[in-house]
């Protein structure tokens, strides 16, 4: 039963990626979670079938978390890291450059992924500019690449509806890939699909077109979620790692939903064996119970900005009033001890084979035209309904919210990505619920 009354006056908050009006003439509000599931403002149990919004990989509302952060706001509320610091702050960063690849060991504090890109953008932009090649200025993402909504994030990011109306405002000197999606040759790929390493090759294009002299970055997603999780074909994120190096490139891989365990590894770049120079994370680095986002720079990006600068002078300027804020970094620690306490990322690991069969024994189900899988993502793609794109995707979401499992839906994709505590019950009970519910979607 409900504990408070519904709220009953929704004007006031303008809802983010939202279609405000229709949301607010039939609200869905969640009022507590605890590990697997939501509970709603009517009572009803929701299964967590995207960690939120890929983000609370150790389930909700778990107790070592909300202890660290309830003692840290006791004991000391804020405290700010410009020319100041706080203990915590420093252990938050030196457990996750523990969980990072060899050599990204030097961590800079966010609020947000968003935040995050932005931060890794001129990060880039700083590093070149310390050892003498300033002009290097240029920026490579990739079509349908999403890194946020901050104005590189979105320069660099590639999913249209988030570009057109600050197109006029973008930064100047951006290309980018082409993206890796084909159904034509990668339909129902179980993990990462044969066809498409050579689609990196357009990175050689690209360099000759502008010169190498003039891009100081290229930054992807690992394995893209927003835009409807698309898994790199084998051997791609090696070849954009080949042709960054060979050119004086910085690679940047924006590890915001693959970072701890999604892949079943701390991030996506162990997973596949490629080292980038530059890795954004944010959400599950602090299981998303108080905002924060990290960029972890390889040692020598960041002994080049910082030993350039002169005794005594700020090296980068560049910040944010909450970097590493004490409940924040609490949470991070607190969350970080947890995924090794529990080895979620192995558990994830072991989950994925039967994650993987359970998403692909929709392969067969009512409107879908694809499946696609790696680790403990999953993304299931619909026929799209005739002159109603997202409609279809949009009544799978909300029936299956009803049903009492929720899903993502990105166009007319819908996306799974559990909380890392999944049990194989609640998998089965996920994909069954979708197929249930895609027989009565028109
Ligand atoms: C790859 C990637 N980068 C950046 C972001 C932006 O993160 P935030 O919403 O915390 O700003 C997201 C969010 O989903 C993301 O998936």
């Amino acid at each position: 039963m409900t504990s408070r009354p519904v709220i009953d006056n929704l004007s006031s908050f303008w809802m983010p990626f939202t279609a405000n009006r229709q949301f607010k003439a039939a609200p869905r509000l969640l009022e507590s979670a605890k590990g697997m599931y939501y509970r709603t403002t009517d009572g009803r149990e929701v299964l967590d079938g995207c960690a939120g919004l890929w983000c609370v990989n150790a389930g909700h509302s778990r107790d070592e978390i909300v202890a660290a952060i309830t003692q840290q706001l006791n004991t000391l509320d804020f405290a700010p890291t410009f020319q100041m610091g706080h203990p915590l702050a420093f252990e938050a960063a030196s457990k996750v450059a523990e969980l990072m690849p060899a050599g990204l060991d030097r961590i800079f504090f966010t609020n947000s992924g968003s935040e995050s890109v932005d931060t890794a953008l001129k990060i880039a932009l700083a590093y070149h500019r310390a050892r003498g090649e300033g002009q290097r200025t240029r920026l490579i993402g990739r079509e349908r690449g999403y890194h946020g909504v901050g104005f590189g994030g979105i320069s660099v990011g590639g999913i249209a509806p988030n570009r057109k109306t600050y197109s006029g405002a973008l930064l100047p000197a951006v290309d980018h890939l082409p993206h890796t999606h084909n159904l034509e040759h990668n339909a129902f790929s179980k993990g990462q699909p044969a066809w498409g390493a050579h689609l990196a090759d357009e990175l050689e294009r690209i360099v000759t077109l502008h010169d190498a002299s003039t891009i100081a970055a290229v930054i992807v997603e690992p394995v893209a979620g927003s835009t409807g999780v698309l898994v790199p074909p084998q051997g791609y994120l090696q070849k954009l790692r080949d042709i960054c190096t060979k050119h004086g490139i910085l690679l940047i891989f924006d590890e915001v939903i693959t970072g701890f365990g999604r892949l079943g590894k701390a991030t996506a770049s162990e997973y596949f064996g490629v080292t980038p120079d530059l890795l954004t994370m944010a959400k599950a680095i602090n299981n998303a119970a108080i905002p924060m986002g990290a960029v972890a720079a390889s040692r020598t990006i960041h002994d080049t900005v910082v030993n350039n600068g002169a005794p005594g002078a700020i090296e980068l300027f560049h910040g944010y009033t909450y970097s590493a804020h004490p409940a924040a970094a609490a949470a991070a620690v607190a969350t970080l001890d947890l995924y090794r306490r529990d080895d979620l990322f192995g558990r994830a690991a072991s989950l994925a084979p039967a994650f993987e069969a359970a998403a692909h024994a929709l392969h067969d189900a009512k409107h879908v035209k694809d499946v696609r899988n790696l680790g403990l993502v999953a993304g299931i793609e619909l026929e799209p309904r005739d002159g109603a794109p997202g409609a279809r995707a949009y009544e799978a979401f909300v029936k299956c919210f009803e049903a009492g499992v929720l899903v993502r839906f990105t166009g007319d994709i819908l996306a799974f990505s559990p909380p890392l505590i999944v049990s194989e019950e609640q998998i089965a009970h996920i994909f069954g619920t979708v197929r249930n519910v895609l027989a009565t979607v028109q």
